[in-house]
């Protein structure tokens, strides 16, 4: 048996939480969901849900408001579109068009006010099944490129059991933006630099006062005691109910926290300037459009040094 195969059926469903204002993105998030703007020309959701489907997750569940109607739309079929597409022979666009309702089973949960992503995690506990003793969420604000992230951690709570989480290591000046954890070595020598056992979180710290430059990345798979964990906290920051609050309580009673540090890339979908970043980034390794953006890019940037 591969490795793969081993670590496959850790989770059954995966969370996507996709109901907060997004006002770091406004004006747009007026009308359009930022989980819908186009990343070259796929909504960040549909690269996140490929990588829920890819990791073996059989459900998703989207936290979603009345206000973002459109996320949820954009995973059902559209029988007139497809059948448009196929008499004008546009075959890559309609195997495009078909990806996102082929994915996976896709649920919603309503959020009815945005009460903090504790909260939306909490109202999508219904969608579980009963035998289902743990749960994956995926930020769609968080791109990690490669994939492979969630098998690695699938693999590390079915060694520790309890929760598992994904850090990257960020450089110090920057760990102020981020949720930073606190961290000591499993004891075994090969999890060295890759996994590491969770002694506390802090949010946002002072860069003199972070435990480590290990900062919180948008992918978990929480032990199902999460649930009980979030009505047991008070709403924290913004007067929301804070996810981190909830894995930090649970950290202090002694459920076993583990983080994986993903090494490859991570963007920030959730405002414009990490958002341009992954399109670029997106767009130069994109087949029709990758290499006349790279010259126009380079001429740009000669502009800029020339003056
Ligand atoms: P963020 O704080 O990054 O997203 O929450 P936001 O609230 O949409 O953005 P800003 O801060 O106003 O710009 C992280 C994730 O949690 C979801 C968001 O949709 C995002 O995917 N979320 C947040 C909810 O689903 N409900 C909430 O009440 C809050």
């Amino acid at each position: 048996m591969s490795n793969n195969e081993k670590t496959r059926g850790v989770f059954q469903t995966a969370i996507i939480p996709a109901a907060g204002l997004g006002t770091r993105f406004l004006p747009v998030t007026k009308t359009v969901p930022k989980e819908l703007l186009p990343v070259v020309s796929t909504p960040g959701i549909e690269i996140i849900a490929g990588e829920a489907a890819e990791a073996g997750a059989d459900r998703l569940v989207i936290v979603t408001s009345d206000r973002k109607t459109g996320v949820m739309a954009y995973f059902n079929e559209d029988p007139v579109l497809e059948t448009a597409l196929e008499k004008q022979g546009k075959e890559v666009m309609l195997h495009r068009v078909r990806r996102a309702p082929g994915l996976i089973k896709v649920e919603s949960a309503l959020q009815e006010k945005p009460l903090g992503l504790g909260h939306a995690i909490s109202v999508a506990e219904d969608h579980l099944t009963e035998d289902e003793d743990c749960v994956a969420v995926l930020l769609p604000d968080d791109v990690v490129m490669p994939t492979g992230v969630l098998e690695e951690m699938e693999e590390v709570r079915n060694r520790f059991g309890g929760t598992v989480l994904c850090a990257c290591e960020v450089p110090g000046e920057e760990i102020s933006a981020y949720g930073v954890f606190d961290v000591e070595p499993t004891g075994d020598p090969a999890d060295e630099g890759r996994v590491m056992r969770v002694k506390g979180m802090v949010e946002k710290p002072d860069p003199e006062d972070a435990p480590s430059n290990f900062a919180a990345v948008g992918r978990y798979i929480l032990d199902r005691s999460i649930f009980g964990a979030l009505q047991r906290i008070e709403p924290g920051a913004g007067g929301e109910l804070q996810l981190t609050d909830a894995i930090a309580l649970q950290v202090e009673e002694g459920l076993p926290t583990h983080v994986v540090v993903h090494h490859g890339v991570r963007h920030d979908l959730g405002n414009p300037g990490g958002f341009i970043r992954a399109s670029v980034d997106f767009a130069l390794q994109d087949e029709t459009y990758g290499s006349d953006l790279r010259e126009w890019l380079k001429d740009r940037l000669k502009q800029d040094v020339d003056g």
